[in-house]
């Protein structure tokens, strides 16, 4: 009998109460205005991490409502995969961590994917990868991020765009076909127009240790790949965008999320839009979109869902699965 990998259940978590534009505008003497960030990003809202808040501590809320959703025990898990570029610590991983705070102690493996916005789609393929080899049952899967920690509060043309929040899904083997078809890509020549280029040395900061992104460039670039991945991915399970109940995009731009669906001819009603009260969450922001739609009813059992994420690296990535 084939081994599929079913997603079980899902949770998310977004920290604290949204700030809205014109309150970052203010709270940071920002050039910019609300009309601006909505008319270029659909950005309306966003969540931000109290100090001392980690991602692990996110990661942990979104769990345990997978968990739930999942009907199953932290200790029924049995592989650990945190997608962040945000983590805790240098080491260990905030897998790690947060396999301690949920109390799992079956020496379940546990580590961090660092794929940036498509950190969560690549922690879903490696997770599958283990359950169809036969080696793993149970895998908690989750994107986690506090990208306010890296953004420059000076730089308009960033700081704007980024929230926290964490989202999560269970993977469980299963003879039921569940995800149909994924397919990774990166290209590091195009490392600089996305980049967090610092290190830590001796103890210091060094280099430039703050987000700096080129934005045309990276805009051009998602909507290509995006549309390029997700035809991939549709191919390799023999489906057309027709057959897609749901796109559920990383959310970065509004913009981005509509051209794309345009040039794979899916209508706008089938694109899962959060981006206006998260902002972009990095590797959290397909699973925390996931969640919302489960939730609120759109996203239904047996639906076919086109979930796809483009970032730093550049990454890139899709996976087409029946829910
Ligand atoms: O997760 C994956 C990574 N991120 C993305 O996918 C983001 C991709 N890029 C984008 O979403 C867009 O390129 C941005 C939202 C970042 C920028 O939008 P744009 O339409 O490409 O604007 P632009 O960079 O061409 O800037 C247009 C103008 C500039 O002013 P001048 O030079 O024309 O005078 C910017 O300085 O808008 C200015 N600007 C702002 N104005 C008010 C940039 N940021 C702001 C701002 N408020 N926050």
């Amino acid at each position: 009998m084939t081994l599929h990998s079913r997603i079980s259940g899902t949770g998310s978590y977004l920290p604290g109460e949204p700030v809205d534009n014109s309150s970052l505008i203010a709270a940071h003497g920002l050039d910019s205005s609300d009309e601006w960030i909505v008319e270029r990003t659909g950005i309306r809202y966003r969540h931000l991490a109290a100090a001392g808040v980690s991602s692990s501590d996110l990661a942990l809320e979104a769990s345990r409502r997978a968990l739930q959703a999942a009907g199953r025990k932290p200790e029924e898990v049995d592989l650990i995969i945190v997608a962040t570029s945000t983590p805790d610590y240098v080491f260990p991983s905030s897998a790690a961590l947060l396999q301690h705070k949920l109390g799992i102690t079956n020496g379940a493996p546990a580590f961090d994917v660092q794929a940036v916005c498509s950190g969560f789609i690549y922690a879903l393929t490696i997770a599958e990868k283990f359950i169809r080899s036969g080696s793993h049952k149970c895998a908690l899967v989750v994107g986690a991020e506090v990208f306010s920690r890296i953004l420059d509060w000076t730089d308009r043309g960033t700081c704007v765009l980024f929230g926290d929040g964490a989202g999560a899904v269970v993977l469980e083997a299963s003879d039921q076909p569940g995800l149909l078809a994924s397919a990774l890509h990166a290209d590091g020549s195009h490392h600089g127009i996305l980049s967090v280029p610092g290190q830590l040395c001796g103890g210091v900061a060094t280099g430039d240790p703050l987000l700096r992104m080129d934005g045309q460039a990276v805009f051009k670039f998602a909507v290509k790949v995006l549309a390029d991945v997700a035809n991939e991915v549709l191919a390799a399970a023999d489906m057309t965008a027709a057959q897609v109940d749901w796109l559920i995009p990383h959310q970065a731009n509004v913009r981005i999320l509509q051209a794309t669906a345009k040039k794979l001819h899916i209508p706008p009603e089938k694109c899962i839009v959060t981006v206006a009260g998260h902002g972009n969450t990095s590797s959290a922001s397909i699973p925390l979109a996931l969640d919302e739609a489960v939730r609120d009813g759109r996203v239904q059992r047996g639906q076919h869902l086109l979930l796809e994420g483009v970032g730093g690296g550049f990454t890139w990535g899709a996976t087409l699965l029946r829910f």
